[in-house]
């Protein structure tokens, strides 16, 4: 970005999309070419055009330096805070050389790039009882915690509630009740803090909730959107992992039998087999388990999914009842991980947490690097993916540079 300073104004066309639902009529695309320095915001960009050409603009904005979470809208279709992209940079990720800009998905539209927060975002906040709920007795002075308690909980603290998260997130789009990656990262906040007394109680709602922690299909998305790395799939994957292995909560969404017929799976073959996916998650890993009356159900409630992929070549009877299985030599490797974490030493409280991350590049795919890592990260630890990538096992993780860097994931 460095070089863009000191070049001087140049044009910048923006694709609008504008849309007033009171008016009645549909929406719309409008186009407007300003000047500015390929080093500004998109957000000078919309508001020079708005100044110029057409004062009935509609975005919201205030800080202007990625502090308030306000301009959050959708930059050539990606989630991003408008006044934090640079126009050079948006030009060259637009498709024809136009900077598109549109609302965030997953909200409502009060008026062309002003999106209702209060009817989605901030509701599914105030679900999560977003506030700490102190031990009693209260202490006369302040609580205090040790320093490094707090260490775990302040990438969560970065949030600026853009609703970026919100705005991309795949399993909202299927399930608008999800709570959702921003109101469960502030979960995570309050559960992470020793000084909150309600730990098992929130863990346990949104445990329970049909709509709660389990609904995330851990797509990544949410990652990708945020512009301050709170991670909060990463948040959501912590909730989980309290809630089941720390707190044996047993939801009656079937999550925690899902997620632990899915680990079994990868110990026993390497790779997920999805038709053994469903009977383990209800009857557990016994052969007597497929005749689960509750997995019979939900086999017959999932068969028009299965049918469709069946026709639409998805899948084949064959491979759909073939185990999926990885090379003895891989699966060794893979099984190595699970008893390392199954032989530690549990007295010390201190907690290891399994990570996959898919590394490498999608065009064109890098035919030397591997294609799935598995990394082994002391939690609670400050230890940190390193910047837009990932350590392997035995791998010293980059120092965090910021608060909001550290993670145990
Ligand atoms: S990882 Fe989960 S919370 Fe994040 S965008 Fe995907 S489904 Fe939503
Ligand atoms: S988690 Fe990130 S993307 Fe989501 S609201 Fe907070 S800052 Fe925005
Ligand atoms: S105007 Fe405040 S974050 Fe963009």
């Amino acid at each position: 970005m460095a070089e863009s300073h000191g070049r001087p104004p140049e044009p910048f066309t923006l694709r609008l999309r504008r849309y007033d639902p009171e008016s009645g009529e549909a929406p719309y695309w409008d186009e407007h070419t300003i000047e500015l320095e390929p080093h500004r915001s998109v957000l000078e960009a919309i508001l020079q055009a708005r100044d110029r050409f057409d004062g009935s603009i509609g975005i919201r904005c205030s800080c202007r330096q990625a502090i308030c979470g306000s301009c959050g809208v959708r930059v050539n279709g990606e989630p991003a805070l408008a006044c934090h992209t640079h126009l050079d940079a948006a030009r060259r990720s637009a498709r024809d050389g136009v900077i598109e800009i549109e609302p965030m998905g997953n909200m409502p539209v009060i008026k062309d790039l002003i999106v209702d927060m209060d009817a989605v975002h901030w509701k599914k906040i105030q679900r999560v009882t977003p506030w700490l709920i102190g031990k009693q007795p209260v202490p006369e002075r302040e609580y205090l915690v040790p320093r490094e308690s707090m260490v775990d909980v302040t990438q969560t603290m970065a949030c600026i509630q853009c609703g970026a998260c919100v705005s991309d997130c795949l399993a909202m789009e299927v399930d608008p009740l999800f709570i959702g990656p921003a109101a469960l990262a502030k979960a995570y906040r309050f559960v992470g803090d020793p000084r909150d007394d309600e730990h098992f109680v929130r863990l346990n709602d949104l445990a329970q909730d049909q709509h709660g922690m389990f609904d995330c299909t851990h797509c990544f998305k949410c990652v990708d959107a945020c512009p301050k790395d709170v991670n909060p799939m990463g948040q959501i994957m912590r909730l989980r992992r309290i809630a089941t292995a720390d707190h044996h909560i047993v939801d009656q969404n079937n999550g925690e039998r899902h997620e632990a017929a899915f680990a079994s799976l990868i110990r026993d073959n390497g790779l997920l087999w999805e038709a053994e996916l469903l009977p383990r998650s209800y009857g557990g890993n016994s052969w007597l388990g497929k005749f689960h009356p509750r997995a019979g159900k939900e086999l017959i409630s999932s068969l028009p999914s299965i049918v469709k992929a069946l026709l639409r070549g998805k899948v084949t009877p064959m491979g759909a009842l073939k185990p999926h299985r990885i090379p003895k030599q891989d699966l060794k490797s893979v099984q190595s991980i699970y008893e390392r974490i199954d032989g530690r030493d549990r007295s010390s409280g201190q907690r290891f947490e399994l990570n996959l991350y898919i590394v490498g590049e999608d065009e064109p795919p890098p035919p030397e690097e591997p294609v799935v890592a598995a990394v082994v990260a002391e939690a609670g630890a400050s230890a940190a993916e390193p910047p837009g990538g990932l350590a392997t096992e035995g791998e010293q993780p980059a120092e965090p540079t910021s608060p909001e860097g550290s993670t145990s994931e």
